[in-house]
């Protein structure tokens, strides 16, 4: 039988049409293609038909279960969040106290805690429990409105650990309703007792759990921690470039706590995105522009590390392709709230209501290769879609801090409805 869903009556129906194949840049990250009293068929997963309520009602023989009257709406494309730390154990509240009192992100990391403690959280939790923990958040995730996820392994620094991590996202997103892409991240860290002797940890990054991850098929991306501290710019190419040898596609942790020509190797590397940056330069903005580099930029974790925001705005007016993120993880950012991370956007960050939901949709697809998929409500494409119960689209980054998600459909299927999951 054929699963049918149709919408009605949007205030706004945001398509973000005309992006699939390259991100939306300059001013064309303004131009949402917005319906007004818009319409949208879905059959089988996919969307059959986008238009005005006129043209649709009528037109398809669904039956009143198959009707969604959005009067008074805002129907986009599900969110789709382009970097998040999702698979880990435990959580890190006393570090944030410490945090509070003076300590900084990276000393409490070179003391052994930061992400040392829960890479020994992670390597104690079965699949079972990560699972267990894991599930829950992407749960939060879709009644936030989000359709698709990527998941960075990076707690595990062990082959056995770092496949755990990769095996567990790859259950969750056969399991759950998002879409899981996955990303190796085995240079996150490197783990306390190797300190001393750092190529030895990078070396086996790149001999040992690149082939094997790949081997497994267990990835798509490949992330390392380009930082002072954790991964110098040359380990860092030395581990993407391995990394590419087996088909994996280069991301990078790129300046985010100290200028370290991150962004530049993001361009020289071609890397499908750079993220974080908040202290990139010049010319690694002008590098990134040039080489097509989508800009991921994780608001969440400058105001949670009460760091300096990165510039969206002269990134954007550069011609970078910048999405959003929430860098979803224990220490930086321990939040799954996207729509927060779009009025931080706005309200931080200096980009307009338009830009940071292209920033969320067809751009944040843009970065972890899912463009031809989702992104953006065009026939053909899958049926992920989020209905806002708000007049306009300006209250999603107006009123802060607030769920506005009434429906989330993924795939043609209703799995929040009046702000519940079903
Ligand atoms: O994106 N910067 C490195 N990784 C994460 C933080 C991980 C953690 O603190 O557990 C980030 O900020
Ligand atoms: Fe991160």
């Amino acid at each position: 039988m054929t699963q049918k869903l149709l919408i009605t009556g949007a205030s706004q129906l945001i398509t973000m049409a005309g992006h699939s194949e390259k991100p939306a840049v300059k001013d064309a990250m303004s131009d949402l293609q917005i319906l007004e009293n818009g319409a949208l068929y879905m059959e089988d997963g996919r969307i059959v038909e986008v238009g005005s309520t006129e043209e649709l009602q009528g037109k398809y023989d669904v039956s009143s279960e198959e009707h969604i009257d959005a009067t008074g709406k805002v129907v986009a494309p599900g969110l789709i969040d382009p970097h998040t730390h999702l698979v880990h154990a435990g959580t890190r509240e006393n570090e944030y106290a410490m945090r509070l009192k003076g300590r900084t992100y990276m000393d409490i990391m070179e003391a052994g805690g930061g992400i040392h403690a829960t890479t020994r959280a992670t390597q104690e939790a079965s699949h079972e429990e990560l699972y267990e923990q894991s599930i829950k958040r992407l749960n939060k995730f879709l009644l936030h409105g989000v359709t698709t996820v990527e998941a960075k392994s990076g707690y595990g620094l062990t082959l056995e650990h770092e496949l755990k991590q990769l095996e567990v996202a790859q259950k969750l997103g056969n399991d759950h309703p998002i879409d899981l892409v996955s990303t190796f991240m085995g240079a996150h860290a490197i783990p306390m007792h190797e300190k001393e002797t750092p190529e030895v940890f990078v070396d086996r990054v790149i001999n040992e759990m690149i082939p094997e991850v790949a081997k497994r098929n267990l990835a798509t991306f490949n992330d390392v921690f380009c930082e002072r501290g954790v991964f110098t710019p040359d380990q860092s190419r030395r581990i993407l470039e391995a990394g590419k040898e087996h088909g994996l596609i280069p991301k990078i942790h790129a300046d985010e706590i100290e200028p370290y020509a991150g962004a530049e190797l993001a361009a020289s590397v071609g890397a499908i995105s750079a993220d974080h940056l908040l202290r990139a330069s010049e010319q690694g903005i002008k590098d990134m522009a040039e080489a097509g580099v989508v800009g991921v930029l994780l608001p969440g974790t400058a105001f949670f590390l009460m760091a300096e925001f990165a510039q969206a705005r002269k990134m954007i007016d550069a011609g970078v392709a910048v999405a959003l993120s929430t860098d979803a993880n224990p220490g930086s950012s321990p939040t799954i709230s996207l729509p927060f991370i779009m009025n931080l956007g706005c309200l931080n960050m200096g980009m307009t209501p338009e830009e940071v939901l292209t920033a969320t949709t067809i751009n944040a697809a843009h970065a972890i290769g899912c463009a031809e998929e989702a992104g953006s409500l065009e026939k053909g494409k899958k049926a992920d879609v989020t209905i806002f119960d708000i007049p306009n689209y300006l209250f999603l980054s107006y009123q802060y801090g607030m769920n506005h998600v009434d429906t989330v459909i993924k795939a043609g299927m209703p799995r929040v409805v009046g702000g519940q999951l079903v």
